[in-house]
Parts: structure tokens; C-alpha cells; sequence
């Protein structure tokens, strides 16, 4: 890593430090549209430069989800952002690739899951991340509804991602 880079692992985030990530826009993720309840993240990985956030990935706690009638043990992902004059110098991909250390070795979960816009499956797929193909269900105030972004899976271990359609069972995230 360049000297003054580096990775920071936080336990929660005040709304001040997230306004000072996403404030460049009033729908940084264009998803607004959706109109989902997510779930709240509960870790932040930040990449800082001389100490400020440039770039984060929120992680959720660990999630039995289902994939036909098996459960499959998930660390979710999402928030995924870059400050714009930060990006395209590999800053997502190290926060990301942190992020995943982080699942494996200290939630010990099995695969991470993230949800996304159709044209970011692309910048996933580059760093071994696998579309899940649809029916996903997810948990909304009204009931269980099908998902209209892609769900994208990394897998942490040996085993393979199951087949069958996936139940987030909770919230997106
Ligand atoms: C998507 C985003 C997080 C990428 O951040 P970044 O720090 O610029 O990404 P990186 O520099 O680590 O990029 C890693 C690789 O992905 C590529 N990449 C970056 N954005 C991409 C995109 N939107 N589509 C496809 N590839 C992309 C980069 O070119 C780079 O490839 P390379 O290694 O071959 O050069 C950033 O564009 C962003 O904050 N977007 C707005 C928020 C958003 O939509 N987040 C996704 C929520 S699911």
C-alpha cells in the first residue's frame, strides 16, 4: 500500500462521517426508486488517505439465508462507495478485498452476498464475485417480494454456491 493509505475496520459510523462519504449526491447509489427498508449495516471498512475515509464497504452481521431448501451461512455487503475524486485507483477493490478477510476470519461465514445495479455486475465479476440468478426473495414491510437488483455471491471456502432460488429471510442489504 502507498504511504498514508490505509484500511480501517470500524464497529458503526456516525451520521456526520457518512454524510462526509455520500454527501456528493442525494441517491449516491441510484436506488432510490426501489424504495427499500435495508438492513443497517454494522461494521464499516474504510480505505483513508492521511486519516480521512475516501472509500467504505458496510458489512452486516452474519445471515442464514436459504437456496432451495438449503441454508447457506452469508456475510452481506453493501454501501459500496468511493468518493468520485477518489475513484479508479483501485480503492473499492482493496476495501472490498478487506471486507471479504473480514467475513471469512472473524464472522466465519461461508459466502458473501451483495445486491446491485445490473451495470456494476461487471466490477464485481472482476474480482470473483458470481451472479446469482433470480428468484431472489427479500423481506420488505409488506411481505416477501421479489428482488429487482442483481444479487452477486463470493464464495469464502471450498464449497460451491448451492442451486435453487434464494430467501434473503430479512432484509436486503
Ligand atoms: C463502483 C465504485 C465503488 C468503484 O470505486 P473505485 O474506487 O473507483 O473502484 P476501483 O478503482 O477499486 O476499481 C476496481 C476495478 O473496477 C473497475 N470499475 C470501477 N467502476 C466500475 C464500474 N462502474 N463498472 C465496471 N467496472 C468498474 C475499475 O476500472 C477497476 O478495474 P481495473 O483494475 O481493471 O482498472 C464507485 O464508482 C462508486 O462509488 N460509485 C457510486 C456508488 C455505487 O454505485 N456503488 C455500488 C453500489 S452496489
Amino acid at each position: 500500500m502507498k504511504p498514508g493509505i490505509e484500511v480501517r475496520l470500524k464497529d458503526g459510523m456516525t451520521e456526520e462521517e457518512w454524510r462526509r462519504l455520500v454527501g456528493w449526491s442525494d441517491d449516491p447509489f441510484r436506488i432510490a426508486s426501489y424504495r427499500y427498508v435495508w438492513e443497517p449495516k454494522r461494521w464499516r471498512i474504510l480505505v483513508c488517505v492521511e486519516g480521512e475515509p475516501v472509500s467504505h464497504v458496510g458489512v452486516t452481521p452474519q445471515r442464514m439465508v436459504k437456496v432451495g431448501e438449503e441454508p447457506v451461512l452469508v456475510g452481506g455487503i453493501g454501501g459500496v462507495v468511493t468518493l468520485p475524486q477518489y475513484r479508479g485507483q483501485g480503492f473499492a477493490r482493496l476495501a472490498l478485498r478487506e471486507a471479504m478477510r473480514f467475513l471469512r476470519d472473524e464472522l466465519g461465514v461461508d459466502f458473501g452476498l451483495l445486491l446491485c445495479r445490473e451495470e456494476l455486475v461487471p466490477f464485481y465479476a472482476a474480482q470473483g464475485w458470481k451472479r446469482v440468478p433470480p428468484p431472489v426473495l427479500i423481506e420488505q414491510p409488506r411481505g416477501k417480494v421479489p428482488l429487482g437488483l442483481e444479487a452477486m455471491a463470493l464464495a469464502l471456502r471450498e464449497k460451491p454456491w448451492p442451486p435453487g432460488a434464494l430467501d434473503l429471510c430479512g432484509l436486503p442489504f
